[in-house]
């Protein structure tokens, strides 16, 4: 079976999990030990199915290092769960454009190297999907891999907050060019946004009255720093407006509160304030922390799009795949899905995604 060729765009903690993962689920003989992955098998595809082929970073640590040594190099902060051996892969240089904020520069070794040709290298090393693992205020980086992707003839999957599947106009353009497009910002595979939908409606279901309710996240990897200053806003946003229409009626919701810690490394705490009446007004209160390792979340979801995003170049499907989309991302293509996408059920997005991955085996 010829293998998925993916290139990663930036080696952070994500790119760590994946590649880590890779290892981790490559070495295991039998399907059922793939203890931690949502789909061992996908459209006959499995996780060993996956090969990285190309690499970008513009981290001194990282630019010109074999993707085995840069994914555990500063400041990455993904605990090791594997040894990887070499893979042959030097990562290359990308251009920096907003890859780098105001708060992540003094974290950052800028390379000096000169940029690469990311045309060129993505099309000698055969890539079929490019993998956008930028920071998630790197809206200018993002949209300048989604057009060398375009150039190169490969998928892309935006992982990223940034508008590229969901915007009308890139989608056009991966339909126009007969490629296909998923996106945007990757869903956890432990989500707390995801947790505090699923609390809200059981309390609801059963008659509670919720009056209000928060979820503050804490996190120590590069990516709640780069949060702080470029997306916090625009995440505490999508995230409210989420949590808020799992409840039939008007509530006090505030969702995605992000802080920086730096001692808590890789580690991310979500912090839940539920408070309600039910019957007889009597008052009901729930106060919960949820800890998760941040960049894990992300591996099995990748796994997951990497497979359906092969099996769209395989069925020649260009443009957005919305199954795709709205299985694995917060904000998938068209506003009205978008919104679709905040009251459906996590399951029919489960089902939609299911039915195109069965269809194609
Ligand atoms: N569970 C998760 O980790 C998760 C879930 C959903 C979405 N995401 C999204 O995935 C993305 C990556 O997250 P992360 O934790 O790996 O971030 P990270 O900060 O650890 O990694 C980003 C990497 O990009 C590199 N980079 C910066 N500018 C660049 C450029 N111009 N060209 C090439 N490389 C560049 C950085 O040096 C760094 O290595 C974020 O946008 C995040 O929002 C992550």
């Amino acid at each position: 079976m010829p293998k998925i060729k993916v290139a990663l765009i930036g080696v952070g903690n994500c790119a760590s999990a994946f590649v880590q993962g890779l290892q981790y689920y490559g070495k295991l003989e039998k399907e059922e030990d793939s203890v931690g992955l949502r789909n061992p098998q996908l459209g006959g595809l499995s996780p060993k199915d996956i090969q990285v082929v190309a690499a970008f970073d513009v981290d001194d640590r990282k630019v010109g290092k074999d993707l085995a040594e840069a994914i555990f190099a500063a400041p990455n902060n993904a605990p090791k769960v594997t040894d990887v051996a070499a893979t042959d892969i030097t990562v290359n240089k990308g251009p920096a454009l907003d890859g780098i904020g105001k708060s992540t520069k003094n974290v950052v070794q800028m390379s000096n190297a000169p940029d690469s040709n990311v045309v060129k290298i993505l099309k000698a090393a055969k890539a079929e999907i490019v993998i956008n693992l930028l920071p998630s205020g790197a809206t200018m980086a993002s949209q300048y891999y989604a057009e060398q992707a375009l150039a190169a003839g490969c998928a892309f999957v935006n992982a990223t907050p940034n508008f590229i599947a969901s915007d009308a106009t890139w989608a056009k353009r991966f339909e126009e060019a007969g490629l296909p497009l998923a996106g945007d910002d990757l869903i956890d595979q432990v989500g707390s946004t995801a947790l505090h939908k699923t609390l809200l409606k059981l309390l609801s279901m059963n008659g509670v009255k919720i009056t209000e309710t928060y979820q503050l996240d804490v996190g120590g990897g590069t990516e709640s720093l780069d949060t702080m200053d470029r997306t916090r806003d625009a995440k505490r946003a999508i995230k409210t407006q989420s949590v808020a229409s799992s409840l039939p009626y008007k509530a006090e919701v505030v969702a995605g509160s992000t802080d920086y810690v730096d001692f808590l490394q890789n580690k991310r705490d979500s912090y839940f304030w539920i408070s309600g009446v039910y019957f007889c007004n009597a008052p009901m209160q729930i106060d919960l922390k949820f800890s998760t390792v941040d960049a894990p979340n992300a591996g099995s979801v990748l796994f997951d799009v990497v497979r359906a995003m092969k099996i769209a170049l395989r069925k020649k499907l260009k443009g957005a795949i919305v199954p795709v989309c709205a299985y694995a991302f917060k904000r998938p293509p068209a506003q009205a899905l978008w919104n679709a996408r905040q009251m459906l059920p996590l399951e029919t997005a489960e089902e939609t995604f299911k039915c195109f991955t069965v269809e194609s085996t």
